[in-house]
């Protein structure tokens, strides 16, 4: 079965409850991985030099110095791995193309070899029935670009919308659904605030300039693939579900508004609205003087979009704490405190809240208005096949999103994070994130107990 976003999969209002679990007919199921995370062959058919390269090769960043240079080796694996998706029944898959190897620094020559590893991948998922959905940017920026400043340069954002044109030539005939940018929010603050993920700067005025040129080049994408003839354009935000500690309090109403502007308006107000919010501009303002804003840019990253990505793992509280430093990766965040996680956590420690999404998916759908897919959502649990806990996660998420729909929510589809273990990012290999299991010694494939349950999940479209 095939199926795209732009399918009528959700009758607002709907009957997921009503009949039980079952989701809408048409609802996408699918598994998402990324690029860096899965491929391996680093230097492989002309693949240039990414920032998660040089970055997982800097001593001290990475878990143990682990790198992606072998990961899954799905560079070498995909076949394998298409048919465990189609074993599964999976109808959509996510995937990421790696920029460099498309054009391996950043703006020269495009490398076809690189070009024919995403052909062949899409025709295998189309020959087994399954929809690519395409992510051109999940962190792997050419580093020839970060050497030229990165997000925190313009011309980034302008090289981004030459090498989706290269992308959507070569693979527009088949992919119908495109998205744009994984989570701008983590490689612009964390990239550049924080300096947790590459390229690990710490510095807050490329922080804002890099959240602008991520949010132009988006624009620029979605205007030029959109008239190349492009039909189902989105962008993936992982938008915070955050809320203050105390809700009588004005002064933790106010944390929570700081927080939910840097995490959430900032990118979503000019992509959806068309301008950046009032306070964000003032919070920007603390630190520059917003020139890297101009004439006309609002208007272009305002490009209408037909999805809207949610990446949803956890959620936050936030209260006034006067005293406390800013969060390392919020520049302007000094008396705001994060409540550490309560109850269950992940191996993430991350806290477990399925009522934060449904809360999340609600806010989204009445302040923008535009269709959702979840497009990544899951659980790091130790090493094991019986993974029980994963498929609590995945079941509390899911009967979330339910709950969403029935109250209204446009939410089309989910797919779950991830297809397999892989290498997560500043955590190396020590957290596992797959419902198939990876034996990094053998590459061997084995699909976990939340594998088995996720196939039966999609067979029946719904929950028992
Ligand atoms: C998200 C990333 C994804 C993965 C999950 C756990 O922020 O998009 O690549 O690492 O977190």
């Amino acid at each position: 079965m095939t199926a795209t976003v732009t399918s009528e999969a959700t009758e607002p209002g709907g009957s997921a409850q009503q009949s039980g679990l079952k989701f809408p007919d048409g609802f996408i199921w699918g598994a998402a991985t990324a690029s860096y995370q899965i491929e391996g062959a680093a230097t492989e058919d002309g693949r240039g030099v990414s920032i998660w390269d040089t970055f997982s090769r800097t001593p001290g960043k990475v878990f143990a110095g682990h790198t992606g240079d072998v990961a899954c080796d799905h560079y070498h694996r995909y076949r394998e791995d298409v048919a465990m998706m189609a074993d599964l029944g999976l109808a959509a898959y996510r995937y990421s193309v790696a920029w460099p190897r498309i054009r391996p620094d950043g703006t020269g020559p495009v490398n076809t070899r690189g070009l024919d590893f995403y052909d062949r991948l899409t025709d295998e998922l189309l020959g087994k029935g399954i929809e690519p959905l395409v992510t051109l940017y999940h962190w792997d920026l050419p580093q020839a670009l970060q050497d030229r400043g990165g997000w925190a340069n313009r011309d980034t954002a302008l090289a981004f919308a030459e090498y989706a044109q290269v992308m959507y030539a070569k693979l527009g005939d088949r992919v119908t659904t495109w998205t744009t940018l994984n989570e701008p929010w983590c490689s612009a603050y964390l990239g550049y605030a924080s300096g947790r993920h590459a390229p690990g700067i710490t510095d807050p005025v490329a922080t804002f300039r890099a959240v602008h040129h991520l949010l132009l080049a988006h624009g620029l994408a979605v205007e030029a693939l959109r008239g190349a003839g492009a039909g189902t354009l989105g962008i993936t935000l992982n938008p915070s579900a955050v809320a203050p500690l105390d809700p009588s309090s004005a002064a933790d109403q106010e944390a929570a508004r700081i927080i939910d502007g840097l995490h959430n308006r900032i990118f979503l107000d000019p992509l959806i609205k068309g301008a950046y919010p009032d306070d964000m501009r003032e919070h920007m303002a603390r630190f520059t003087d917003l020139g890297f804003i101009q004439d006309g840019d609002e208007k272009q990253i305002n490009q209408p979009i037909d999805v809207l990505g949610v990446n949803f793992y956890s959620p936050a509280y936030v209260s006034a704490k006067p005293g406390t430093p800013a969060a390392p990766d919020g520049p302007g965040t000094e008396g705001i405190a994060f409540r550490p996680p309560v109850g269950p956590v992940t191996d993430m420690n991350w806290q477990i809240e399925p009522a934060a999404l449904t809360r999340l998916l609600e806010r989204l759908h009445n302040d923008y208005r535009v269709p959702l897919l979840i497009t990544e959502n899951g659980a790091a649990y130790p090493d094991g096949v019986h993974d029980e806990h994963r498929i609590e996660y995945l079941d509390g998420h899911l009967r979330a999103c339910a709950d969403a729909i029935s109250r209204g929510v446009d939410l089309r589809g989910y797919f779950v994070w991830s297809l397999m273990d892989n290498y997560e990012w500043a955590e190396g290999y020590a957290k596992r994130f797959g419902i198939v299991r990876v034996d990094y010694t053998t590459q061997e494939r084995t699909p976990k107990d939340s594998a088995r349950w996720y196939a039966d999940v999609i067979r029946r479209n719904g929950l028992e």
